[in-house]
């Protein structure tokens, strides 16, 4: 007999002896995906992308750093009767960029602009400038949301002229942005916050909608505003889905300075970060733009709870306080508390946070003293993995925003 025959047989015979692993029921559940990489921006005066790739352990790698064109800039925040320009939280914002498909967007809030990149799916640390950075009709950009679904992309500028406004994108860069949807905030530039300012613009889970969180200020006595505009499909089918003009702007009894947000997928609940207190889920209407909140999480010991990632690994949120160095986890249902892991890793604080297969991504930009550095958590241990210091890619304390490529 040839000698492979006998090397099935034996092989035939061996796979009888050993169980199948594969049919075999297993008691864990299968990975869940890690992230391809994730991005901040520095937010310095040569406003630059910072780009990590993430390894399939989930943990972070040394990066790279591309120019946007545009320039970074501080808000700034009273003591007393004098201000000073703001860091860490240098923009006051969440998303202050995004990506959307292989394509990603950064605001410039010292140059009024945006500025859209490709990212080489194959190499997500390499990303081509599309186009050239692009004039937004506002003052002071901080945050930015994209649709894959709309091929739309949406600014919200929060300085003297304030408001949100959008532009189709395509493979070649980012079309006009259309007329600002004012929200009125008799701000400065750079504004005066945390209070009175934009928070973040974001797309509904089905991207039939664009919300915007704008801050209340506790001292003038103003609630928390959620901004609600619907998205219109293209005119006979043709051209470009279009933002509408004609958006409602609600005050949400309850909440005081609504931060960073995220939607709920399959719900049209929103899960909200509120600086005064903690976090809270609403409900909301997004044919009357009428919210209210529906749980509230009351945390303790906070200083201001500003940032949330919601991860599709445990259905939960994870809330980030830019003056205590622990993440918080908060059910999507009832806002309760499910629980708190204190780092202890020598940061002051975080700021934006993001979720991607059994981690999250928390950003500290330090204070000066303390480098910035990212905290990788796993989901479902609940303990810090990674301590990332950005180092030799330009971050300060001014750096801002976190996002990720699934
Ligand atoms: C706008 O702000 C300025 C000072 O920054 C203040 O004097 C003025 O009264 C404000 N206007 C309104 C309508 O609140
Ligand atoms: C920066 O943060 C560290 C850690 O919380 C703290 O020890 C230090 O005093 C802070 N420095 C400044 C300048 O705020």
């Amino acid at each position: 007999m040839h000698s492979s025959t006998w090397t099935s047989l034996l092989l035939l015979g061996l796979a009888n002896l050993v169980p199948d692993a594969s049919a075999r029921p297993s008691a864990c559940p299968p990975p869940v995906k890690p992230g391809k990489a994730i991005y901040t921006i520095t937010n310095e005066k040569q406003n630059s992308v910072i780009a990590l790739p993430i390894g399939s352990d989930g943990l972070l790698y040394q990066g790279t750093s591309t120019p946007t064109g545009g320039s970074g800039s501080n808000a700034l925040t009273a003591s007393g009767k004098t201000t000073a320009p703001a860091a860490p939280d240098a923009l006051v914002s969440q998303s202050a960029l995004t990506v959307v498909g292989n394509n990603l967007f950064a605001v410039n809030a010292g140059s009024n602009t945006v500025t859209m990149f490709a990212i080489d799916p194959k190499n997500p640390t390499r990303l081509t400038m599309l186009g050239k950075p692009i004039a937004i009709p506002g003052d002071f950009p901080t945050t930015v949301a994209a649709s894959a679904k709309n091929q739309l992309v949406c600014v919200g500028a929060t300085g003297a002229k304030s408001g949100i406004s959008c532009a189709p994108f395509s493979s070649r860069g980012i079309g006009k942005m259309d007329q600002l949807r004012p929200i009125g905030l008799n701000q400065t530039t750079p504004p005066v916050g945390p209070p009175n300012t934009i928070s973040q613009v974001f797309f509904s889970a089905d991207e039939e909608t664009l919300f915007a969180t704008v801050k209340g200020d506790p001292t003038a006595n103003t609630k928390g505003v959620l901004g609600v505009f619907g998205v219109e499909p293209p005119c006979n089918g043709r051209g470009a889905a279009t933002v509408s003009e004609e958006g409602k702007l609600t005050q949400v009894d309850g909440s005081i300075v609504l931060f960073g947000s995220s939607a709920i997928q399959g719900s049209s609940d929103l899960f909200v970060t509120d600086a005064a207190f903690g976090a809270a889920v609403l409900s909301v209407d997004a044919k009357t733009g009428a919210a209210s909140i529906k749980g509230k999480a009351t945390i303790d010991g906070q200083g201001a709870t500003c940032w949330a990632a919601i991860s599709p690994e445990t259905n939960t949120a994870f809330v980030t306080d830019v003056a205590v160095n622990r993440i918080v986890e908060v059910s999507l249902t009832d806002a309760s508390i499910q629980s708190i892991t204190d780092l202890n890793n020598g940061d002051p604080g975080l700021i934006d946070i993001r979720a991607a297969g059994s981690f999250v991504y928390a950003l500290s930009p330090g204070n000066g003293t303390t480098l910035p550095a990212v905290t990788v958590m796993d989901v479902v241990t609940k303990k810090q993995v990674q301590h990332f210091q950005l180092k030799g890619l330009g971050a300060s304390k001014n750096a801002q925003g976190v996002a990720v490529l699934l």
